[in-house]
């Protein structure tokens, strides 16, 4: 199995590889490729597809992470290329979402960025799915489920995260429309795909909104078997010091043969697991980079 990482906020130097905020991975397997994710837009999509030489119409199925546009913003571009793609994700997943991030922003006078066709009310701005549902029924064959789902042989989805009990990868901006009005974004739809190897449980994480303690023990209940590499997206960009050093205990512990996390990381997060854990295990893996799962 080999993974390729599709698009990143980085990239691979000297490659042809674009960067934009968002995250998607192609899972090579010897049944066929899954797609795990689509960036943010068909453009950097399908720009990186040419230069990793993969013909979207080579791809067997894609799963979704959640419904973020950093996530899904490539998805009408693909399914363009490659209509009534079998995509899998959580049923949550269809669920409009909102930023209030501009709102605050403008009210401190800093600048703020919207592409034209942003919608905005009441200082929301909709970063959930462009494509609504009918549309993506009809251009998609859906295969939403909150339970784990096999997409090709040993490619799993980890279902819908249960019993949180460690912090989540929280954004204070992120909110869903409720009975009662704005609420959080309970980030139900966010799951990340498990990958059986001959080492062992690779975990690929999408955002990890779930928070990746909590993901990785859901994986280690379902699955019987602990996570042996950890890559993609893993929202510790606001983690604090506390919770960074429970995330350190844990990942020692498990004592990984790779960690490469990317996207919503930060920094921060990336060094001090890096400086933790050590270079030959926590590495990089920008748009570009390719990993060979059964010999990390
Ligand atoms: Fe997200
Ligand atoms: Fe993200």
């Amino acid at each position: 199995m080999k993974l390729t990482c599709l698009v990143d906020n980085a990239v691979l130097p000297y490659t042809p590889f674009w960067g934009e905020h968002g995250l998607s991975v192609l899972v090579d397997t010897p049944e066929g490729r899954v797609l795990f994710d689509t960036g943010a837009s068909g453009t950097v999509l399908l720009h990186n597809l040419e230069a990793a030489e993969v013909d979207p119409a080579s791809i067997r199925a894609l799963a979704l992470s959640h419904g973020h546009q950093d996530h899904t913003g490539g998805l009408a571009a693909l399914l363009e290329r490659r209509p009534g793609l079998p995509v899998y994700g959580h049923p949550d997943l269809l669920r409009e979402r909102f930023s209030r991030r501009d709102a605050e922003m403008r009210a401190v006078g800093m600048p703020v960025y919207r592409s034209p066709d942003a919608r905005e009310e009441e200082g929301m701005r909709s970063i959930g799915m462009t494509i609504p549902p009918e549309d993506l029924r009809r251009r998609a064959d859906l295969r939403l489920s909150p339970q784990p789902q096999e997409i090709l042989p040993g490619v799993w989805t980890t279902g819908e995260v249960t019993g949180r009990t460690e912090p989540e990868g929280r954004s204070p901006y992120h909110f869903v429309r409720g009975g009662a009005g704005w609420e959080p974004d309970p980030y139900r739809d966010d799951l990340s795909l498990v990958l059986e190897t001959r080492r062992g449980l690779v975990l690929l994480c999408g955002c990890c909104h779930a928070g990746l303690l909590n993901t990785l023990a859901h994986v280690e209940r379902v699955f019987g078997r602990p996570v042996v590499a950890v890559f993609g997206g893993t929202h510790l960009v606001s983690a604090d010091a506390d919770h960074l050093e429970r995330v350190r205990q844990k990942l020692q512990l498990l004592s990984p043969i790779r960690v490469s996390p990317n996207h919503c990381t930060g920094e921060t997060a990336f060094h001090f697991l890096r400086q933790a854990l050590g270079p030959e295990v926590v590495r990089p893996f920008p748009a570009g980079a390719q990993v060979d799962l059964e010999n990390l």
